[in-house]
């Protein structure tokens, strides 16, 4: 893969709901063009959160890839509304798939780039026989099902590993790092390969969202290396 730049994905589920349109208009000012949507059941993860009306409602009011990352236990129930509602990038957990190739395939049925995530327990290895059918896969670097938590630093070697994987094998899909992602921590996810990095409190955390879009956008992107 060629020096590509680090993308910041802002999560919106630290951002303000009543002011969620401003808030997202501030995001894509700072260069963001994914917007991350944590999708929450109160089954698969301890809280609930946002659904499809509020994915409906930015697909209007916003041209950022509408990338939905879906918490739920039954994520097969729900790719179809998500689709629909205008979501681009649907990614389930491994953990929550029993058939999870037949859910994958179903997501690019559908017409949305599917991805696949990991909780901070779940090994890598696990997603060795879909990675050639995912377009994402996404590295929780917290336990799902809250904002503001602290960035569990064992989650580094796995993005190292899905890294060294997929020039290996030639494949091409991006890697994600979720939760705690600061600029203290930006560019060591870069350099270990990632090439998005999600980010709830420290975008929507304080007024300046656009600003802390783009101090985080340059931190990851410093002398970003050239990966070959
Ligand atoms: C956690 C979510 C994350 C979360 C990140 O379950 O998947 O996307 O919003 O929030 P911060 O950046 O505050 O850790
Ligand atoms: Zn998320």
């Amino acid at each position: 893969m060629s020096a590509a730049v680090v993308e910041i994905a802002p999560s919106i589920l630290a951002a303000d709901f009543a002011r969620l349109g401003v808030q997202v208009n501030q995001a894509e000012s700072g260069g963001a063009t994914f917007l991350h949507i944590d999708v929450m059941d109160g089954h698969f993860v301890p809280n609930i959160s946002i659904g499809i009306p509020v994915v409906e409602s930015l697909r209007k009011h916003t041209p950022m890839v509408l990338d939905c990352h879906l918490m739920v236990s039954d994520p097969d129930a729900f790719i179809d509304p998500f689709c629909k509602a205008g979501a681009q990038m649907i990614t389930v957990h491994q953990e929550a798939c029993t058939h999870l190739a037949r859910t994958l395939g179903l997501i690019a049925d559908l017409g949305a780039a599917p991805g696949v995530a990991l909780n901070p327990a779940t090994p890598v290895f696990l997603l060795e026989e879909v990675l050639a059918q995912v377009r994402q896969v996404l590295v929780m670097t917290v336990n799902p099902g809250f904002g503001g938590q602290k960035f569990i630093a064992s989650a580094m070697g796995k993005i190292e590993r899905l890294d060294r994987i997929r020039a290996e094998r030639g494949l091409d899909f991006l890697i994600q790092a979720d939760g705690g992602v600061t600029t203290a921590n930006a560019r060591a996810l870069a350099e270990a390969g990632c090439d998005i990095l999600v980010a709830g409190s420290s975008v929507f955390g304080t007024d300046d969202v656009t600003g802390n879009v783009i101090a985080l956008s340059d931190c990851a992107n410093r002398s970003a290396p050239v990966r070959a």
